[in-house]
């Protein structure tokens, strides 16, 4: 992809506009602060330079630029990266030009299916359009969600596929081998040949966080569909589709989630479908798939409420259950919609009407109280009632991970059960934790010890900088400030008494560190130093011990090798030693602690 879209994105779209979108940002110095969205911290240790405009976090030690920070936070690859931030920045991406050239197998699926979603829009037709409507689908959200349908024929999808449409030559749709349109999971091998996979379905695309179709989930529809065809049937897995990581209506949901800082979880499309068009565009539906703890991290990305709305069946209750201790787990604050007279979402909007679906969203329980309650209703008595909470309420509280909200909860169970809070918080010391760790796209989990490292600024910067070698911290120094407008120290004369107090080898080992390892330096010496009253002061008491103890391990070096030399009784040799001792000595001794 042509570097000037890249460099035009950046142009229009500062770090702290992109990051703010997700986490909330406080000044502090030249750069802001937040408590960091890819690990869970307490206090801040995630920064931002809108100087350099790069992130960097002290906690779980990632960093990077506007593009780094979009594929973390939305566990997109690059190219994902790029169309969400040309979408905010308003800069068009040049398909046309990336075609043919320097395209890779993603980017060839990529197209594979968004040719195949332009062909099941185009078979969308009337009564198809009348069933949905009549199911409360207005046309308008037929198109949002680009909804198609896959007639009965055999093989309509593969031809178009192929660029072998029964119509001949105008519409020919692609130039896709079989082999391609088998994997992107449209077609099956069939006893005379491959066979498309959906038949007498109405196409729901499913897409990635930037909107880029990863494949279908198709609903059985018309005369001719078999009777003992499940109802749904879903694109198998592929590079692309992780259905761990995906969530349907998720890239339509982002903005509202962040707007109303809270999501909704649904069950199903047409759940979905209905609840977006009641309003509620931060809706998400697991779509046939357990709820995982990478779906509840990408949700808590974007806000820090969830609202889970399942169906209101058996099964719908366990997963929800199941669904709010994932979420509870990564942290995020969970309520239960109640049942909803035997409906599920989109039935009952429906039936009920919008107002009706907003009240049910706004007096969603806390999901704690919701389970009480539930228990409460079928529990024969009090000691029952104990009982269940113990096995059923307890394990969930163990998984709360807000001392204060786990606080609030032993409280009210207290009360409920009628036994001291001490009783409870007892019992709950007793749950076996879970393991719960998550590691989210490469993000790796932060070890406990570290999330409990005081607040930096309580350290001394002199006790601070003795945790870090000496040569790499006056680098970083160097570093940072030479990428400041208005340096605030002399830079030429730092360089070169840099360069002589390090010498030639150790810098240059340090000039071969990678961008993202000189960019972590950075920012620690951004951090230790920045609040540093002079600089200069603390920059030349730290190149005095440098050059002190790199004089002393020359000195150390010639005098042994002046004994080796006396001791082979090498005249000459010994003299050259000699001299060298005599000019270290010198350079030693003329060298002062700075007043
Ligand atoms: N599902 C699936 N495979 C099935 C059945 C269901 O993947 N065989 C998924 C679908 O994503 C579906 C969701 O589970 O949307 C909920 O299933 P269900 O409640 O049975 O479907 P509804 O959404 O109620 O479908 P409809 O209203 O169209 O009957
Ligand atoms: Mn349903």
């Amino acid at each position: 992809m042509a570097g000037d879209t890249v460099q035009q994105i950046k142009d229009k779209l500062s770090i702290t506009d992109v990051v703010s979108q997700y986490v909330r940002i406080e000044r502090s110095g030249a750069n802001f602060r937040a408590r960091c969205p890819f690990h869970a911290e307490r206090s801040p240790s995630f920064f931002v330079s809108p100087e350099r405009g790069t992130f960097h976090c002290f906690g779980c030690n990632t960093g990077g630029d506007i593009f780094t920070f979009v594929q973390q936070i939305e566990g997109l690859d690059f190219k994902g990266a790029l169309k969400v931030l040309a979408e905010k920045a308003g800069v068009p991406l040049d398909y046309a030009r990336s075609k043919g050239q320097n395209k890779d197998e993603r980017d060839k699926l990529f197209e594979l299916l968004e040719t195949a979603v332009i062909f099941y829009m185009s078979r969308l037709n009337e009564p198809v359009k009348k069933y949905l409507k009549e199911r409360g689908i207005t046309e308008e959200t037929m198109r949002a969600f680009r909804l198609g349908f896959a007639g009965e024929e055999w093989s309509a999808a593969l031809d178009y596929l192929r660029g072998k449409s029964a119509g001949g030559g105008s519409s020919s749709g692609g130039t896709f081998t079989d082999r391609e349109i088998v994997d992107a999971g449209l077609a099956k091998k069939g006893e005379k040949g491959f066979l498309d996979k959906f038949r007498n379905r109405i196409m729901f695309p499913i897409a990635d966080s930037a909107g880029r179709v990863v494949g279908f989930s198709g609903r059985i529809f018309g005369p001719e569909a078999h009777p003992d065809a499940p109802k749904y049937l879903n694109s198998p897995e592929t590079p692309l589709f992780r259905k761990s990581r995906i969530l349907y209506g998720f890239d339509k949901a982002k903005q509202a989630m962040r707007k109303h800082n809270c999501a909704i979880l649904v069950e199903g499309q047409m759940d979905l479908l209905a609840s977006y068009q009641a309003g509620w565009a931060n809706t998400v539906a697991v779509s046939g798939t357990a709820f995982t703890p990478e779906h509840a991290a990408l949700l808590k990305r974007m806000t820090d409420n969830l609202v889970v709305a399942l169906d209101p069946d058996e099964a719908g209750f366990k997963a929800a259950v199941r669904a709010a201790r994932v979420a509870l787990a990564i942290g995020l604050n969970v309520k239960v919609a109640e049942p909803t007279e035997g409906f599920d979402p989109a039935e009952f909007i429906q039936k009920k009407g919008t107002d009706a679906w907003r009240r049910v969203i706004r007096e969603a329980k806390d999901v704690i109280t919701f389970l009480l309650d539930v228990l409460e209703k079928h529990a024969k008595d009090k000691s029952g009632l104990r009982r269940e909470v113990e096995a059923v309420v307890l394990p969930f509280l163990s998984e709360v991970s807000s001392p204060i909200a786990r606080e609030q909860y032993v409280r009210e169970i207290a009360e409920r059960l009628g036994v001291s809070e001490h009783a409870v918080a007892e019992s709950l010391a007793r749950v076996p934790r879970t393991s719960t760790a998550v590691e989210v796209h490469g993000v790796p989990k932060v070890p406990q010890e570290r999330m409990q490292e005081p607040a930096l600024s309580a350290i001394p910067i002199k006790e601070r900088a003795q945790n870090f070698p000496r040569t790499r911290l006056a680098y970083a120094i160097f570093l940072w400030q030479q990428a400041l407008d208005k340096p605030s120290i002399e830079l030429g004369q730092f360089s070169s008494e840099l360069l002589d107090a390090l010498g030639d080898e150790t810098f240059n080992a340090l000039e071969t560190l990678s961008n993202s390892e000189k960019e972590t330096l950075r920012f620690q010496a951004e951090r230790m130093y920045s609040k540093a009253t002079v600089l200069k002061r603390e920059i030349d008491a730290l190149i005095l011990v440098i050059l002190r103890d790199r004089l002393s391990a020359e000195l150390t070096e010639a005098t042994k090798a002046l004994k080796e030399a006396e001791q082979a009784e090498d005249e000459e040799k010994a003299a050259v030693h000699m001299s060298v001792c005599k000019l270290l000595t010198a350079r030693i001794a003329q060298l002062h602690e700075p007043v």
